[in-house]
């Protein structure tokens, strides 16, 4: 089945209802079950969703507020929710030991005491995290505090696009095999192929997430206008950046704003895949410019964006520790390694002192063409440089995944200031990696 490009409207995954609130609560119910979405138009695709939706709901939390999510599992296979980029007790991470049985239910609890920012919850069950995450289950995770930048666009100017890249057979159903990235060809935008998204004479801002196991994207618009970077992984940049590219590896998030008053209603700007190939669409969705009250004019328009954004936390006290982290692959044995051993749920390579600052240097000693990226629970990071070069400032904080090409070596500053202690994970971020090994364990002690 083939769909007429750019006709469908860009659907908005649901906002979900707290069940009940209290004084310093909400509560949320998820049940983790088989699903059928329209993928294509007209023909339902078996997938597995959070509450029946693909992608899953959104879940729009306030600093400074828990929540509470009951996760009933429905599948036949275990399950465990991991909030990507949360500050979490151990028993609420999601570690990949830590499931739900089918027919169980249990209680997540997520303080939301941190930043702002666009986070994702997703399947994090051992060895089965790249086929559940592949078939439907994540969803998005908003941090929200009336406090930070108030003048940026909101409301139905604030935009989440959740990008996934997925192989479809002839009657629309998801193929699913491991390390099969040639084959997934198909981007989806919030769940359904080029989609189209109609907007005012006026600044949007957009949220972009890359939930795909492996594909990266590297995202221009049509018409070569600007993106002005507001936010990365872990919330709000010091300040904008402008950028007419931007690279999106699996489980990096970015914000921007982009201002459509300049162009004429009725016009077509094409978000692009610039490191796609010609075999997939390059050409990931389209905004459609639609006149306002005043044909011919911009948009009434009260947003802005800030010359100074936010205010960095402090980089933090003298690093103790320097630790070597090397991502590879046994071409042998066909696993992929952290410092040579695959994942081993009973060992933790690194203890650490919780309220401590390390320098992580992490390496992609693999050849070309293997990327990886490298991703760690219950942190946000600072990136240093790459092999000695300092990197640009929207990437150097606030992180919680950060990409390296083959060869690379990248140093990260991260300070251990989370409450918690426990066992945590660290992993490469292509999800059909750490699925086959490429997970590693600190222990933070107090
Ligand atoms: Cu988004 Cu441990 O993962
Ligand atoms: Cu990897």
């Amino acid at each position: 089945p083939s769909v007429k490009p750019f006709t469908r409207a860009l659907p908005i995954p649901p906002v979900l209802s707290p069940v009940h609130s209290d004084r310093s609560t909400d509560y949320y119910e998820l049940s983790v079950r088989p699903g059928v979405a329209e993928i294509l138009p007209g023909v339902p695709t078996e997938v597995i969703t959070y509450n029946g939706s693909f992608p899953g709901p959104t879940i729009r939390a306030r600093r400074g507020r828990s929540v509470k999510v009951a996760v009933t599992n429905r599948l036949q296979t275990p399950s465990a929710v991991h909030l990507h980029g949360g500050i979490v007790p151990q028993d609420s991470d999601g570690h990949p030991l830590d499931v739900i049985q089918p027919g169980n239910s249990r209680i997540y609890h997520y303080p939301n005491d941190q930043r702002a920012a666009t986070l994702w919850y997703h399947d994090h069950a051992h060895h089965l995290e790249a086929e559940q995450i592949y078939k439907g289950l994540c969803g998005l995770y908003l941090v929200e505090d009336p406090a930070e930048a108030p003048t940026l666009p909101r409301g139905q100017f604030d935009i989440p696009l959740m990008f996934r890249d997925v192989a479809l057979d002839d009657h629309g159903q998801l193929l699913w095999a491991m390390f099969d990235a040639q084959r997934r060809s198909t981007v989806l935008v919030n769940g359904v192929p080029q989609p189209v998204l109609r907007v005012r004479r006026r600044k949007y801002r957009l949220r972009l997430v890359n939930t795909s196991n492996e594909r990266m994207f590297a995202f221009r618009l049509g018409n070569g206008a600007e993106f002005v970077q507001v936010a990365t992984d872990g919330g709000l940049l010091a300040r904008p950046v402008r950028r007419t590219e931007i690279s999106l590896w699996p489980a990096e998030r970015v914000e921007v704003v982009v201002d459509f008053a300049k162009a004429r209603g009725g016009s077509q700007i094409t978000l692009v895949n610039a490191q796609g190939t010609a075999l997939e669409n390059t050409e990931v969705m389209r905004f459609e410019v639609v006149d306002g009250i005043r044909k011919d004019m911009p948009d009434t328009d009260d947003s802005s964006v800030p010359q100074k954004l936010s205010v960095l936390p402090a980089v933090g006290a003298p690093v103790m520790t320097t630790r070597k982290v090397v991502l590879s692959f046994d071409f042998k044995n066909l696993v992929f390694l952290i410092n040579g051993k695959p994942y081993d749920p009973h060992r933790t390579d690194f203890t650490i002192k919780r309220g401590s600052t390390e320098i992580w240097e992490v390496t992609n000693a693999d050849p070309d063409p293997i990327p990886h990226s490298l991703h760690v629970h219950v942190v946000q990071f600072r990136v240093l440089d790459r092999d000695g070069r300092s990197v640009e400032p929207w990437e150097a904080f606030p992180k919680d995944t950060v990409s390296i090409a083959s060869g690379e070596t990248v140093r990260l500053l991260i300070r251990f200031d989370a409450p918690y202690t426990g066992v945590f994970p660290f992993h490469c971020h292509f999800v059909d990696h750490s699925s086959v090994a490429m997970m590693a364990q600190m222990r933070i002690v107090a």
